[in-house]
């Protein structure tokens, strides 16, 4: 078990704007690892750093949904360089627990990053889940949460869980 714990809605680290990667040292690796390890526990599909409390430019993403063929992508520094598209579909947060709403984003994109290892590599026009996958973990970098995108109605609707999120983090 990784001993990292996700942080939620209310935490002032979900707000900032996370610092680029210089270097993917050793211990940025262990810790794309080790939150690859807490996004399988919590069976989500897409984990940012600034999540488990560190404010650097990383996610890890897997939208295999399949303990058995899993395929993890760690990405430092990531850029989406191509966007094309809508598409809206409901999403949740790790960070959010509970609460769920539709959000329309683009719908194909392109993003290049740096791997586990520290190489670049690019993927040309994701889709589906991995597309949303990747833009909700890029917001994260950016200090943008999922709800900060839903509608007027749906804020509303979930107005109450997100307050009482917000005392629970700082009663922390
Ligand atoms: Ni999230």
């Amino acid at each position: 078990m990784s001993d990292l714990s996700i942080v939620t809605y209310g935490s002032k680290v979900l707000r900032k704007r996370a610092e680029n990667v210089k270097t993917v040292t050793p211990a940025l690796k262990r810790l794309a690892d080790d939150m690859l390890e807490a996004m399988y526990a919590a069976e989500g599909v897409g984990l940012a750093a600034p999540q488990v409390g560190e404010s650097v430019r990383l996610f890890v993403v897997d939208v295999s949904r399949d303990e058995k063929k899993r395929s993890p992508l760690v990405f430092f520094n990531p850029e989406i360089i191509a966007s094309r598209g809508k598409s809206t579909a409901e999403e949740g947060c790790l960070s959010i627990p509970d609460v769920w709403a539709e959000v329309t984003r683009p719908e194909v994109i392109t993003v290049r990053a740096l791997d586990r290892e520290g190489k670049p590599f690019v993927i040309e026009n994701a889709d589906e889940l991995l597309a949303r996958c990747i833009q909700h973990e890029y917001d994260h970098l950016e200090g943008v949460l999922f709800t900060d995108k839903i509608s007027a109605t749906d804020r509303l609707l979930n107005d109450s869980r997100l307050k009482k999120l917000t005392k629970l983090s700082r009663a922390l």
